[in-house]
C-alpha cells in the first residue's frame, strides 16, 4: 500500500458528488448552461478519433465487470472536434472545474489541469478509481465530496471522487461529467465489482431532483466558442423544443445497452440503408457514425466521394442539390436530417485543412459491419437538431424536434 500512495500522490483527482445534505430542494428541473468548444484539428484526425471511440466503446462494454481494459494512455483520451463543457463546483468553499459533459461514460472527477482541492467536506473512500476511456485512462483515489452543479443543484454523499496519478489528453479540460448510465461505473473500483452511483442518482437520491432523468439542448453554430447548451437535471425544459417530445425504450441489444442505446432504421430519401438495429447517441462523438455496409450504400446514393485531406465525404455543389434528407425511424417515429444538416459547416472548412468552397458530408464510416449490436452513433450532428432525454427510472429515451431541427446554417 506503501508504494501505491506513493504513486498516487503526486497527481489529480476525480469525484462523484452527492449528497446527504438536503438543504436545496427544487424539485422543478434545473438547467446547467454549458460552453460548446470547436477544437478542430486539420487533417482527417477528427474522423479517425471518432471510429475510435466507435470501437472502444463497442469492445469496453463487453469486459467482464471487475476486469480491467490495458490501456497505454499514449493518445488523447478525448480528441473529438466538439466538446460540451460544464463549470462545475468541488468542496465547501468550491473549487471550479471544466468538465466535459460525457454521455459515454459515468464516472465523474477532476483534477487533470486545475488540482483537486480538498476542503472540509472531501472525505477519501481508500478506494482506487481507474476508468478506460477510447484511447487512454486515468487512476485516482476516489474522494466523496460536494458538488455544485448549479446554485439549485449541490449535492453530497456517496462515493466517488479520483486522484489520478496518470491522466492523458484532457488538457486544457479538468475531467469529465459522466452522465451515461450507471452500469458504465462497474468494475471501475480496485476493490470492489460494485457500481458507483453517478451524479444523477446522487441528485435524485438525495431528492434534490424528483425525476431520475435528464434533458439535453445543443444548437448548431459556425463559431469556434460559444455558449449554446443546456444540461437540465430532474426532467425537460420544454422551453427548448417544440411538438411532441417521443419516448422509446432501451434497447435490450449489447453492447449498446450498456449505453444510452436504442433501437432506429436509417433511410437516405426513401431507400433503407440501415435496417433496424441497436446503436447509440453520444454527446462525446461529433459526427454521424454509421455500420460499414449501411455508409456504403450513403456514398453509393449521394455520389460522395471520401477526401482524403480532411477524411470526410465530399459532394459538388450539384450534388447537394439534389442530396436527399436521412430518416431515422425509431419506435414508429420518423427524424428527419435535412440535407443542411449533413453538411459539414462550411464556415469552418478551413479549420479542419479542408477548402472554403467544398462542401463536406458528416456522415462517416463505423469501421465495422452491422449486426454487433452498436451499428450507429448519433452524435453531435444529430443532437443539435433534437432535443433529447435520457430516462434512468424507466430505461428510456426521447427525443422532440427544436427550432433548429431545419433550420439552413451550414451552407454559408
Ligand atoms: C485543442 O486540442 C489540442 C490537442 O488536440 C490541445 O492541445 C489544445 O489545448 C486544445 N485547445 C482547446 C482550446 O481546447
Ligand atoms: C500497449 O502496449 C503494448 C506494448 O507496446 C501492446 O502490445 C498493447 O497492444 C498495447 N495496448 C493497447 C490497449 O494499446
Ligand atoms: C422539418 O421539415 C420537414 C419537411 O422536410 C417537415 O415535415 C417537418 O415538420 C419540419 N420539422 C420542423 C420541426 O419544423
Amino acid at each position: 500500500m506503501a508504494a501505491l500512495s506513493r504513486l498516487l500522490s503526486p497527481l489529480l483527482l476525480a469525484l462523484v458528488a452527492v449528497g446527504a445534505s438536503p438543504a436545496i430542494i427544487p424539485r422543478a428541473p434545473v438547467s446547467v448552461s454549458l460552453l460548446k468548444e470547436l477544437n478542430v484539428t486539420t487533417g482527417p484526425q477528427m474522423v479517425t478519433s471518432g471510429r475510435q471511440r466507435a470501437q472502444a466503446l463497442k469492445t469496453k462494454a463487453f469486459r467482464a465487470p471487475g476486469t480491467k481494459v490495458a490501456a497505454n494512455a499514449t493518445e488523447p483520451v478525448i480528441n473529438e472536434a466538439v466538446i460540451y463543457i460544464a463549470e462545475v463546483g468541488v468542496g465547501s468553499p468550491p473549487t471550479t472545474y471544466n468538465l466535459i459533459v460525457d454521455t459515454g461514460s459515468s464516472n465523474t472527477w477532476v483534477g487533470a489541469v486545475t488540482p483537486y482541492e480538498q476542503t472540509s467536506t472531501s472525505e477519501s473512500t481508500g478506494d482506487i478509481v481507474e476508468v478506460t476511456y477510447g484511447s487512454g485512462f486515468f487512476i485516482g483515489l476516489e474522494y466523496i465530496d460536494t458538488v455544485t452543479l448549479s446554485d439549485d443543484l449541490v449535492i453530497r454523499s456517496s462515493p466517488s471522487g479520483q486522484l489520478s496519478y496518470r491522466i492523458n489528453g484532457f488538457s486544457p479540460y479538468d475531467g469529465i461529467l459522466g452522465i451515461g448510465p450507471t452500469y458504465l461505473t462497474t468494475g471501475t473500483l480496485l476493490t470492489s465489482s460494485e457500481e458507483i452511483p453517478t451524479v444523477t442518482d446522487n441528485l435524485y437520491t438525495e431528492g434534490v431532483i424528483s425525476d431520475w432523468s435528464l434533458g439535453i439542448s445543443f444548437a448548431p453554430t459556425t463559431e469556434e466558442e460559444v455558449q449554446n447548451g443546456v444540461l437540465t437535471f430532474g426532467g425537460v425544459d420544454e422551453s427548448l423544443y417544440s411538438g411532441e417530445l417521443n419516448i422509446f425504450p432501451k434497447t435490450t441489444t449489447e453492447p449498446a445497452t450498456y449505453y444510452w442505446g436504442y433501437d432506429q432504421s436509417v433511410l437516405y430519401g426513401d431507400t433503407e440503408i440501415l435496417a433496424l438495429t441497436a446503436g447509440i447517441t453520444d454527446t462525446g462523438t461529433t459526427l454521424l457514425y454509421l455500420a460499414t455496409d449501411a455508409y456504403d450504400a450513403y456514398v453509393d446514393a449521394t455520389g460522395a466521394t471520401l477526401d482524403s485531406t480532411t477524411g470526410l465525404l465530399s459532394i459538388s455543389a450539384e450534388q447537394f442539390l439534389s442530396l436527399k434528407s436521412l430518416f431515422f425511424d425509431i419506435n414508429g417515429v420518423t427524424y428527419e436530417l435535412i440535407p443542411d444538416a449533413q453538411l459539414w459547416p462550411t464556415a469552418l472548412n478551413e479549420a479542419i485543412g479542408g477548402t472554403a468552397d467544398s462542401l463536406y458530408l458528416v456522415v462517416s464510416d463505423m469501421g465495422s459491419s452491422s449486426g454487433e449490436g452498436l451499428d450507429f452513433i448519433n452524435g453531435y450532428v444529430f443532437l443539435e437538431r433534437f432535443y433529447s432525454v435520457y430516462d434512468s427510472a424507466n430505461a428510456q429515451l426521447g427525443f422532440a424536434s427544436t427550432e433548429y431541427t431545419n433550420a439552413t446554417v451550414n451552407y454559408q
